[in-house]
């Protein structure tokens, strides 16, 4: 949020300035996150992306003009508790992993953006939604501007898709599709992909920032006006020449990213942003030959690889929205060919990592400094929560001792400077989750552990600080 706000004031500054100076014709916008230069750079300095900055035609912010004779329209503040309460009426998406993501179904008139690498299963999942939603008599208009009315039909076969409700259009002018819209005034609308639309009226080329963005606000204002649900692909792509969904996130309503790589089965949504639910929820499904099928029980699927006492492999438990989810995070510890040890980390925080790291040497006295530390989060999927901490530190420790960390053992807390376990949110509801999966300890953060000592089956162990946690860990 913080960067889209920056990059707006950016902007404005930016336009000021231009206002006030000779007025150029021609501005670089970076297609990354939107912010705007008068000179090309290598590097943005907004977002920090490399080779992203693209010139494009400079338009002065239009002053609105209406047509003569129409007033304009004056809104007036409204008392409070005047306004009517609106029954957010929800429509189930037919798949119940993804209401779950949406906040618990789909709201009438809102836009939401489905971002995500190519090839990750964008297309798969909207068109499987158009399906269930077509066969309970709802009219979608699928507007495909990547893949041609034959392909989205040999995709719709492999995925069983029946719906008699469903209408493709594959065209990318903006005007075209608006138009056709409100012709056949569907029910609910999927742009696949947004970065193929573009408006003529505007001179930068298709797929830019300001392309992307207009054809996003023509579409919120259609999603606004008529009450239907609009649904907008995008391809989150290295380089710079394609506008990123980044570049959306403020204009749309809720903003979905599929996470992990193509080279797991599993697919997890998350929710980056919700005007109409909880952000940071995930939907985790997994990629057959027929499409995506939801995942029932999501912390079953991601430990079940785990080798059983393995050294440097610990259970977390991590709460994802308002669902929590065990993870195994793993760390490799070994000796550095070079003269400081390497830190890397996969699915959690690089920085975090260097700091548990520097915990550890610390207030333990682990000597890491001439050590390789590796950590990965395993199934591909990202962890962002202080309350991870315990786990990454147990993991790094268990490796570096060479000593296991019993295989039904769960931990989770975060972890202070001075080596403090500190409580988290939520951890009965995390408790309950390794109980549910029959592990048999629990270490968790003194503070947290008062109410759950009489969890059936589980013993759970309070601990204060790191020099406890060591002696319960092995
Ligand atoms: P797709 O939805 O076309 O990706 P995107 O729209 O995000 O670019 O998904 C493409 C990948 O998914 C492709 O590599 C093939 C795979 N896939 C399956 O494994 N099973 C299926 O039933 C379908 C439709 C796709
Ligand atoms: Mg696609």
């Amino acid at each position: 949020m913080q960067s889209i706000n920056s990059a707006e004031i950016r902007n404005s500054v930016v336009s000021f300035f231009l206002s006030m100076a000779k007025q150029p014709t021609t501005i670089f916008t970076c297609q990354n996150c939107g912010a705007q230069s008068r000179k090309w750079l290598g590097q943005c300095t907004d977002c920090g992306e490399w080779n992203t900055l693209v010139e494009e035609t400079y338009r002065p912010p239009s002053k609105q003009t209406l047509p003569p004779g129409i007033a304009p329209l004056v809104a007036s503040p409204l008392s409070y508790s005047d306004i009517e309460p609106q029954d957010d009426s929800r429509v189930s998406s037919g798949i119940d992993e993804f209401d779950r993501v949406l906040g618990g179904g789909i709201v009438a008139g809102s836009l939401v953006l489905i971002g995500g690498a190519p090839g990750i299963g964008k297309s798969t999942i909207v068109m499987q939604m158009a399906d269930k939603l077509g066969r309970n008599g709802t009219r979608v208009l699928y507007v495909t501007g990547e893949e041609s009315e034959k392909q989205v039909k040999m995709r719709g076969e492999r995925l069983g898709v029946e719906a008699s409700n469903l209408f493709l259009l594959p065209e990318t002018n903006l005007n075209a599709i608006l138009a056709e819209t409100d012709k056949l005034k569907p029910d609910f609308l999927i742009i696949d992909s947004i970065q193929t639309v573009y408006s003529d009226q505007i001179e930068s080329s298709p797929g830019s920032v300001s392309q992307v963005r207009d054809a996003a606000a023509k579409m919120m204002m259609f999603a606004k006006r008529t009450s239907t649900p609009v649904f907008l692909t995008g391809h989150v792509t290295k380089e710079g020449s394609i506008a990123g969904p980044k570049t959306l996130e403020h204009i749309v309503d809720t903003v979905l990213y599929f996470e992990g790589d193509r080279h797991h089965n599993h697919r997890v949504i998350r929710a980056a942003k919700n005007r109409f639910g909880a952000a940071n929820e995930i939907g985790v499904f997994e990629m057959t030959g027929t499409g995506l099928r939801p995942v029932a029980n999501p912390s079953e699927m991601f430990l079940q690889e785990r080798p059983e006492n393995a050294t440097g492999s610990v259970v977390t438990a991590c709460m994802e929205g308002t669902r929590p989810l065990l993870v195994e995070v793993q760390a490799l510890v070994s000796s550095t060919k070079f003269g400081s040890g390497r830190r890397m980390a996969q699915g959690f925080d690089q920085n975090r990592t260097s700091l548990l790291i520097a915990v550890l040497e610390k207030r333990l006295g682990l000597h890491l400094s001439g050590e390789d530390v590796f950590i990965n989060v395993a199934g591909g999927i990202e962890i962002d929560e202080p309350a991870a901490d315990f786990g990454v530190a147990a993991a790094i420790m268990s490796s570096f001792r060479n000593q296991p960390v019993p295989a039904d053992t769960v931990v989770f807390g975060e972890i202070g400077l001075t080596g403090e376990v500190r409580g988290v949110l939520q951890a009965e509801a995390r408790a309950r989750e390794a109980q549910a999966l029959g592990f048999k300890k629990l270490i968790l953060p003194a503070s947290n552990k008062k109410g759950l000592e009489k969890l059936l089956g589980v013993r759970v162990v309070g601990v204060r600080n790191l020099d406890d946690a060591v002696s319960e860990l092995f």
